[in-house]
Parts: structure tokens; C-alpha cells; sequence
């Protein structure tokens, strides 16, 4: 991860004290033993940002950003974990050995920081040449599609110019191997002409992950050539399913929503006309993923998918998985117009704010499409849509919802309320539907309740765990690593057990284990939690006590769930271990 040693980071991180630190870039307000303040990393005015000196991380409730001093600095500058080693040496005066500066030395200490690099001279290279006459032809399409010298400028673009190499021997001239290059999505190879560009008489739209470094581009041909697009493949740094182009700058808009488009020239249209919470998805469907970054920064999606066939079958795929990540789903209309840039070409942005404000409810959509399927003139076809409804309007599991719904759907189809009500009863009794769906739809639920609430309890233990040495030395005689189902937790455990067998529990040093942004938050989480409060040892003990058990029953349950029925040894530990349990006695001693 870095060429520095384990004992230079602490050295550094002892000398970089976090509160100090942070309060260098925002206000930190003491609450407790705490600190909080303004989460820079997110669009907030409150302070959902919270510091915890003896543990040195931080926390934001609201986005979920997290870790430690390293992290912080590399977040809030936008540097790689070796640039803010640098950052943090100097500041507390701690020099640093002389880098060996072979390539080879290079080329192992982070591969990803490198792509990120090269990622970086590639789109300034692009950005170089579309102003310079080779690159005419790219500022001329560009301003022949109405974009601004300033949008150009505020989204990167550039121009990968005719003449195929010109990207390559200029990285090459920087010193870069070809392996390097090869795995940065760049270039491509071919077994008869070598490594050559992958871009070129494209304009290039730079693709940025939130903290506005480039993990990857999009190209666009001149005229019409094919492909139409070009993207880059995924590499370290670029995968298509946990980012969204625009969004570095749509998290800062401040607008109630967001605005899910289909294309880059789409997001970028939206932005010059003022709506600047557009997004795009990279070149592929939505993913579960993507919903869950939007919903860190809002409620509401409105969807601008285009006005075709493949356009409302992805707009139909990407409702439900807004739904499920908890948002809700407008369409926009853009008739006649195919996608949100020819719209805004033709009639500007206030004809398409009021698009925005009419927008459509997903499930007003959605039965818009089912319409199409039936024939209202057949009075059979007819009948046959209205039982189709209510078997859409059956799986509202809330009475309230679906009542409401069932409300505006009657006024839609000129039917009263009783009428449609009585067909969704009759449609639930007769397909055994309300039954049927509680049973079949309440077992997963409630199987993904007790998962959520064992994964709870394995990460308060955590926090737990990493409170103090002497606790930490208590639950680890009665819980094994091992015993923690989830792997995440599991890895913390055995970290800490290494930590506490070198002589100091450093929950702050855990972070660099987990390169993923994910994982990070994850492990932030469980050590910035606090233990609830309690009125005392005794109540306290009775709650540790309680979390213990339920860690390992959970980890008994998980193994009888996994084993071999016929593994009669395996089946005899586990029965012992219920035993143990059952006599297990814990004290906080
Ligand atoms: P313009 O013609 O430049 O206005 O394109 P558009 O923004 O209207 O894009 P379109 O609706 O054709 O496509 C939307 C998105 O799908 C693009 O931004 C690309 O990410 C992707 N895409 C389109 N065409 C291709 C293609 O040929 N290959 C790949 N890989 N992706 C494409
Ligand atoms: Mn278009």
C-alpha cells in the first residue's frame, strides 16, 4: 500500500493529532468528549461530522464518510495515501527517507495511485490538444452543440487527436511502462500492431469519481462513425457500477432532487441550462449501487431516460432499484423530444423546469406502459388490464398505501374507489394473493431482519472490543475471531487481536487494511459507534453480556446452517458449543 514503514506512519500519526488536524480545514465545535463540525464532504449546513480524539477518527453520520487522519487528508485534498503521508510529515516535522526513485520501486507502491495519475496527464493531454489546431475539429463539434467555453472547461473536455500514438509516446516520454499503461484502460493491444490508443478522433469527456479525481473516460466519434461512444474498459480505479459522471458536481447542487439521465452530452446540457444535479450512469443499466450513492445525497430521482423503446425498458428496470434503496421515482416527459439536450436545445430551461414539476409518479408510469399491452376498445382486454392493476396495486404492503394509491388509480380509470377495491380483494382472495404474498414475500423480510440485526450485534461487539485494552482482553476470552460471521468483522477482530498482542489497540491504524471505500466506511462505522449508554456496571454488564451470546448463537446458527448433515463430527462440536454457551458466565472483571 505504501513504501513507507509501519512504525514511520505511527511515528507520523502520533505527531498529527486529529482534532488538530481537522480543525486546520473546518470548524470543530467539543460536544462531550467529542468534537463535531460541518461535514465537508457532503452538501450539509449541520454538523453531522463527529471526531473522536481517543480513538483518532472521524465520522460523518449523514454520508458516511469515516476514517482516519491519513484518510481525512486525502479526502479533503484529493491526494493519494503517499501525498498525504507527505503532507501530514511536514506539517509535524517528521522528514521522510529519501524515496528510491527506480521505477521499479515506483511501480509497487500503488499501482491505483499511478492509474490515477496517468488518468490525470491523459486528460490534460486531451484537454491541451482540443485547443490546439489539431484538435479544431473536436472545438468545433463542441461548440456546433451549443456548449460554452466555460462548460468545456468546467466538465474537461478534450480531443483525442487523428493521429493514433500521439497519447502513447507522449506517457511514454514521461517514463511509464507499458505494463502500467496497458492496465490504466488507455491504450489497447493488438498482437500484430503493438499497443496503440484507444481514443482517437474522439472528443473525450473526462469521467471523475466524487472527489473530482479521473478514473476513466468516455469518446465520442466525430460525425457519425461507430461506435458512436467509446468508453474506457474498468480497471483499478474505474468500475462503472459504483460511479456516476456528474456527480462530483451534482452532490454540491443544493437542488431537491436528482436528475438521472442516459448520456454524458445529456448531464452536461442539463448543467450549462442550470440543472446542475444531473447524473448520468457510465455506459451501462443502473446498478443497486448507484441508487445507494444518490441516496446519500437525496430523496427524490427524476428520471430523463430517452423517449424510445430502450429508454423506458431502462427507465422501468431502474425504478425498482430506486425504490428499494428508499427513493422516490418521477419521469420526465420529454416529448417530442428524444433526450434532455434536444429538449433544452429546442425550448430552453424554463419549458423544462415545468417538465420537471410535471414530472410522473414511477407507478403512474409504469401502468402508462402496461396500458399499451391492452386493448381498452376489447371490453375483455379491458377487464383483463384492470385485474392487472390490481395485482400491481396488491403489492403495496402498507393498507394506507395501497389505499391511496387504489384512490388515484380509480380516478385515472374513471372507476370509483369501491369498484377497484372490491376487483383488488377479489383478485388477492382469488390468486390466493394477499396470502400468498405475505407468506412468500414476509419470509425473506424477516430473514433479512434477524441478518441485519446478527450483523448489528457483531458490529457493536466490535466497538466493543475496541474501546480499551482491558475490555478487549474480557470478550476475547469468550469470543474467537472466528466466530464472527461477517468477514468484515472478522478481519477487524483478528486486527485488533494482532494489535493487542504487539502491546496497543490503535483503532485509528485499522483503516489501512481496507482499501475499499466501502469496507472504510463499514469499519468507521463500528469504530465511531458508541456504546449506548448505560445506568451502570451492572446494566452494562448484562448488555456486553448479551451481545456476546448473541454473537457466538449466531455463529453456532451460522454453521449448522453450513454444514454437511451427514459431518457427524462437525455436528458433535456444535452441539458441545451450545452447551458451553448455555453455562457461559461473563463478567466485565
Ligand atoms: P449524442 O448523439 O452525442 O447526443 O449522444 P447521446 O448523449 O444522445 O447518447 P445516446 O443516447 O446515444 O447514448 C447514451 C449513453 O450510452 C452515452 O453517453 C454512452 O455512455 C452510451 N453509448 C451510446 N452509444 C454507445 C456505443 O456505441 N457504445 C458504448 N459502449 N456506449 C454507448
Ligand atoms: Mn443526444
Amino acid at each position: 500500500m505504501s513504501f513507507y514503514s509501519q512504525d514511520l506512519l505511527e511515528e507520523i500519526r502520533s505527531r498529527s493529532d486529529i482534532v488538530d488536524v481537522i480543525s486546520g480545514y473546518i470548524r470543530l465545535q467539543r460536544k462531550g468528549s467529542n468534537y463535531v463540525g460541518v461535514c465537508p464532504f457532503h452538501n450539509d449546513r449541520n454538523p453531522s461530522m463527529s471526531v473522536n480524539p481517543p480513538r483518532q477518527i472521524y465520522r460523518c453520520f449523514s454520508c458516511g464518510a469515516g476514517g482516519d487522519v491519513f484518510k481525512f487528508v486525502m479526502e479533503y485534498e484529493n491526494l493519494t495515501f503517499p501525498e498525504a503521508v507527505k503532507v501530514l510529515a511536514d506539517r509535524a516535522g517528521v522528514v521522510l527517507p529519501e524515496q528510491d526513485a527506480s521505477r521499479e520501486a515506483r511501480q509497487q507502491a500503488d499501482i491505483k495511485a499511478q492509474i490515477m495519475e496517468l488518468n490525470r496527464l491523459a486528460a490534460k493531454y486531451y484537454y491541451y490538444t482540443l485547443r490546439q489546431p489539431a484538435g479544431r475539429q473536436g472545438m468545433e463539434y463542441l461548440l456546433g452543440r451549443n456548449l460554452t467555453e466555460d462548460t468545456i472547461k468546467k466538465f474537461g473536455l478534450g480531443y483525442a487527436d487523428k493521429y493514433n500514438g500521439s497519447l502513447y509516446q507522449y506517457l511514454k516520454s514521461k517514463g511509464y511502462s507499458d505494463q502500467l499503461l496497458k492496465e490504466s484502460g488507455l491504450m489497447q493491444v493488438d498482437e500484430k500492431r503493438g499497443m496503440y490508443d484507444k481514443f482517437w478522433n474522439r472528443v473525450i469527456f473526462p469521467i471523475m469519481d466524487i472527489h473530482n479525481r479521473v478514473i476513466g473516460f468516455g469518446g465520442r466519434v466525430m460525425g457519425d462513425g461507430k461506435p458512436k461512444y467509446l468508453n474506457s474498459p474498468e480497471t483499478r480505479v474505474f468500475d462503472k457500477s459504483r460511479n456516476l459522471y456528474g456527480l462530483n458536481l451534482a452532490r454540491l447542487s443544493r437542488k431537491p432532487n436528482m436528475i438521472l439521465c442516459e448520456g454524458y452530452m445529456d448531464v452536461i446540457a442539463m448543467h450549462q441550462a442550470g440543472f446542475s444535479q444531473a447524473v448520468a450512469s457510465l455506459g451501462t443499466a443502473f446498478t443497486t449501487q448507484q441508487s445507494v450513492l444518490l441516496k446519500r445525497y437525496t430523496n427524490e430521482v427524476l428520471l430523463t431516460y430517452d423517449n424510445d423503446e430502450a429508454g423506458v425498458k431502462a427507465a422501468l428496470r431502474a425504478i425498482p432499484i430506486l425504490r428499494d434503496a428508499g427513493l422516490t421515482a418521477r419521469i420526465i416527459n420529454m416529448e417530442p423530444y428524444k433526450d434532455p439536450d434536444e429538449f433544452i436545445k429546442a425550448e430552453g430551461m424554463e419549458k423544462f423546469q415545468e417538465r420537471i414539476e410535471s414530472a410522473e409518479g414511477s407507478f403512474f408510469f409504469e401502468l402508462r406502459v402496461m396500458e399499451r399491452q391492452y386493448d381498452f376498445r376489447e371490453p375483455e382486454s379491458k377487464t383483463a388490464f384492470f385485474r392487472a392493476l390490481a395485482g400491481r396495486l396488491l403489492e403495496f404492503e402498507q393498507g394506507i398505501e395501497r389505499n391511496n394509491y387504489t384512490e388515484a388509480a380509480a380516478g385515472r380509470y374513471h372507476l370509483s374507489y369501491e369498484q377497484l377495491a372490491s376487483m383488488v380483494r377479489q383478485v388477492g382472495e382469488k390468486t390466493g394473493g394477499l396470502q400468498k404474498r405475505t407468506e412468500t414475500e414476509a419470509l425473506p423480510r424477516r430473514r433479512r431482519k434477524t441478518e441485519d440485526s446478527s450483523l448489528r450485534t457483531q458490529r457493536l461487539l466490535i466497538t466493543w472490543m475496541s474501546s480499551g485494552a482491558s475490555l478487549f482482553r474480557n470478550i476475547r476470552k469468550f469470543v474467537e475471531p472466528d466466530e464472527f460471521t461477517d468477514p468484515l468483522c472478522r478481519r477487524v477482530a483478528e486486527l485488533l487481536e494482532e494489535q493487542y498482542e504487539k502491546g496497543r489497540l490503535n483503532p485509528a491504524a485499522l483503516f489501512q487494511y481496507f482499501a475499499e471505500e466501502e469496507e472504510q466506511k463499514q469499519v468507521s462505522a463500528m469504530l465511531q459507534d458508541t456504546i449506548p449508554a448505560l445506568s451502570g456496571r451492572e446494566e452494562e454488564e448484562k448488555a456486553l453480556q448479551e451481545t456476546i451470546l448473541r454473537v457466538k448463537q449466531n455463529s453456532i446458527a451460522w454453521q449448522t446452517a453450513h454444514m454437511d448433515p451427514g459431518d457427524m463430527e462437525t455436528l458433535q462440536k456444535i452441539v458441545q458449543k451450545r452447551r458451553e454457551i448455555e453455562k457461559l458466565h461473563i463478567s466485565l472483571d
